[in-house]
């Protein structure tokens, strides 16, 4: 058995981006061309444990299967990086679980890199400020960032590695909102987060999406300094589809929506018409995350259920910080 000074687990929960990070200004430090404001997901989490030891090579295992090639080599890089801080040599067994489906669409990098920076820091003996796991878990996937801090979180864009981190601009209890995730069955498995990062400059309208940043971050912040949805629901639609016009504008282009994406559109666009707090938002993939107010959660599952070509909704309130199991 490792020593359990050596040992630690931590938590971290998903986040969903209102304003998007889509391109690198410097792509191995994962330097991002524009800052971004998400929500962390209450109630999904990925539960790390490291443990450093006597073995010759670092381990990895998700979800009960052993990872190897470039999955462990991502994951080695963030040990090198404490290991380096600690002045130490020893590998680590990583062992990492998510409890949300497997293919439900949620994007795990983020949890998962936020969780595994905050329990190899632990274990390793380091005392991080918030700060400076953020940039730590900035160097496995930019999202992951924004996993660190409660809430509603901001990631500034920086210049160099210590200044590109996020930070909290509201705690969970600020604003009763719900992320209704509808699972769309994509047929095709979308392309990585990182290759795409590295298209983003060759569409056109990156460049004008990137100089517009600063007005809609600002517009963001505010609505949800203000618990203003309908500002917030204008801004964050907006948001996403530049970031998929840049998408699908890329050389080779990148088209994530599959029929029902579009359908939800629609439908979200029509019942907001009729009242309902609710706006869409996409990640890289075919599903489409409904942010509404918490008090709505229950009529707009139900009503995603009845799209067609929508498997399975997962329901979402706001998340608090990443955190170390003790
Ligand atoms: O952290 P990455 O490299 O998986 O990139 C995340 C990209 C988006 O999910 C599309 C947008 C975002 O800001 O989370």
């Amino acid at each position: 058995m490792p020593n359990s000074a050596h040992t630690a687990t931590a938590f971290a929960n998903p986040n969903i981006a209102f304003i998007k990070y889509w391109g690198n200004r410097d792509e191995a430090l994962r330097l991002p061309v524009n800052g971004s404001i998400s929500m962390n997901l209450d109630g999904l989490f990925t539960k790390t444990s490291v443990s450093f030891n006597s073995s010759n090579y670092d381990s990895l295992t998700i979800n009960n299967s052993t990872i190897k090639g470039k999955g462990l080599e991502r994951v080695s890089a963030i040990l090198d990086l404490v290991r380096a801080k600690a002045g130490m040599q020893a590998k680590a067994q990583v062992i990492s679980e998510n409890n949300f489906p497997a293919g439900a669409g949620i994007a795990s990098s983020a949890a998962a890199f936020a969780a595994l920076a905050l329990a190899a820091s632990k274990a390793a003996g380091l005392a991080l400020s918030e700060r400076e796991l953020s940039i730590l878990a900035r160097r496995g996937s930019g999202s992951a960032a924004r996993s660190i801090p409660a809430g509603f979180v901001e990631w500034q864009a920086g210049t160099n590695d210590e200044d590109s981190y996020a930070y909290s601009i509201a705690p969970a209890e600020h604003w009763d909102l719900a992320d209704c995730v509808a699972v769309v069955n994509a047929a095709h498995k979308a392309v990585g987060s990182t290759e795409g990062h590295a298209l983003a400059g060759t569409s056109l309208l990156q460049n004008a999406r990137v100089a517009d940043a600063p007005r809609r971050l600002e517009i963001c912040r505010k609505a949800i300094l203000q618990k203003d949805f309908e500002a917030l629901a204008n801004i964050i639609e907006q948001d996403s589809d530049m970031m998929h016009a840049v998408m699908m504008t890329s050389r080779p282009p990148l088209m994530y929506w599959q029929s029902a994406t579009v359908e939800i559109f629609h439908r979200v666009r029509q019942w907001r018409g009729q009242g309902l707090p609710v706006a869409y938002t996409v990640d890289a993939g075919a599903n489409v995350h409904v942010i509404c107010l918490g008090e709505y959660k229950a009529d707009v599952e139900k009503r995603l259920r009845e799209v067609e070509g929508v498997s399975e909704v997962l329901v979402a309130g706001v998340g608090g910080a990443a955190r170390t199991e003790d």
